[in-house]
């Protein structure tokens, strides 16, 4: 009989890493899935209960650590990183540790292990904004915030070992994705609880950029279908076509939940506030993927969640998020404006 295979996930604890381990394990019962996660304040090990794998605790960047998780690893999939916009422009510096000198040590020492194939979690942010086309795989990265200069500057390491040492690697840039689990500093969730708690939604600027909303479930499949299907050495988009702007996005919250609309409070924008990302997904379809949560189904699903997972969230809103919370939005809350039908 022959061994299973194994498949290390890295930043398994966190929001979409945790929704792609529940996938594999559903979709793929025969493999053994194991876990690499920091637990920085944004991952949570309840997210893998009832998962069944191993979770080790520990970082990417300690190569200790990475080498003896990879043990017998026949794939990785990375997702961890530092993934909040906001956060990045108050410190950069975790950004840089995790997203370049951590995802190239774990790529370095899964090469030296002798992965068979290993797939680098990225983003559409590496593009830069657009006003207009979509971005296709063969663009250039144009970043323009520090979370996405760091994760650019990720992928273009992981890339250099396609380049330099033939260790197959795929990329894949996501788009912004919803679901269960996502923290709570994120729009969407820190929307909805808002709305359930009477607090008001702060709304960057007047809440006209757009997002490609993605539900979690539709990334894990198209991650996975890149793992098994993906050519080495190339990048994927992962987009639904969802876009719309953050307004609507709130409206659509307050009319689920049952709140007011005039929750919504226009707040002093996010600098470098990209404008739109929007990416063109041909390349992966061509693999056999298509999304099947439009924007609609997408949002319901991930606010009924939330709506039904306060034992989850109420404790992540102590402590360290307070202390956030309050830097981040104390004063623009002060000089708010509520939106007015
Ligand atoms: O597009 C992929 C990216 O999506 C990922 O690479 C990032 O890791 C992930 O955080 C997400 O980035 P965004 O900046 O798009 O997500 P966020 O939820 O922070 O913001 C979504 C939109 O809502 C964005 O236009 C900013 C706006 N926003 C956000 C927050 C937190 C607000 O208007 N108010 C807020 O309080």
């Amino acid at each position: 009989m022959s061994a299973r295979p194994i498949l290390l996930v890295t930043g398994g604890a966190g929001f979409i890493g945790a929704n792609f381990v529940h996938h594999v394990r559903a979709v793929r019962p025969d493999w053994e899935v194991r876990v690499l996660d920091a637990l920085t304040y944004a991952g949570d090990r309840r997210r893998l209960e009832g998962a069944g794998c191993d979770l080790i605790v520990g970082d990417i960047a300690d190569t200790k650590t990475a080498q003896s998780a990879l043990e017998g690893a026949t794939w990785l999939v990375n997702f961890a990183a530092e993934t909040h916009v906001d956060r990045s422009l108050l410190d950069a510096e975790p950004f840089l540790r995790t997203n370049v000198t951590g995802t190239y040590r774990l790529f370095e020492a899964a090469r030296q292990a002798g992965v068979a194939k290993a797939v680098h979690v990225s983003t559409d942010e590496v593009y830069g904004e657009t006003r207009g086309a979509a971005f296709r795989e063969t663009d250039p990265p144009a970043p323009r915030n520090p979370y996405s200069a760091t994760k650019a500057a990720g992928d273009l390491m992981v890339l250099a070992t396609w380049q330099t040492h033939q260790f197959p690697v795929c990329i894949t840039r996501g788009v912004n994705t919803i679901g269960p689990w996502q923290h709570p500093e994120k729009a969407v969730p820190l929307f909805t609880i808002n709305a359930m708690r009477g607090q008001p939604l702060p709304l960057y600027g007047r809440g006209e950029q757009q997002r490609d909303r993605l539900y979690v479930e539709d990334h894990a499949s198209a991650i996975l279908a890149v793992l098994e299907q993906g050519e080495p050495g190339e990048v994927y988009n992962v987009a639904a076509g969802n876009n719309r702007d953050n307004l609507s996005v709130a409206w659509r919250i307050c009319e689920r939940v049952g709140a007011p609309q005039d929750l919504i409070h226009f707040v002093e924008d996010r600098t470098g506030h990209d404008w739109n990302y929007a990416l063109d997904n041909s390349k992966l379809r061509s693999l056999g993927w298509s999304p099947r949560y439009d924007f609609e189904a997408a949002m319901d699903a991930t606010v009924d969640w939330y709506l039904e997972a306060q034992d989850w969230w109420v404790p992540i809103l102590d402590g360290e998020f307070q202390a956030y919370y309050e830097r981040q939005y104390g004063e623009r809350l002060a000089g708010a404006e509520a939106f007015r039908g």
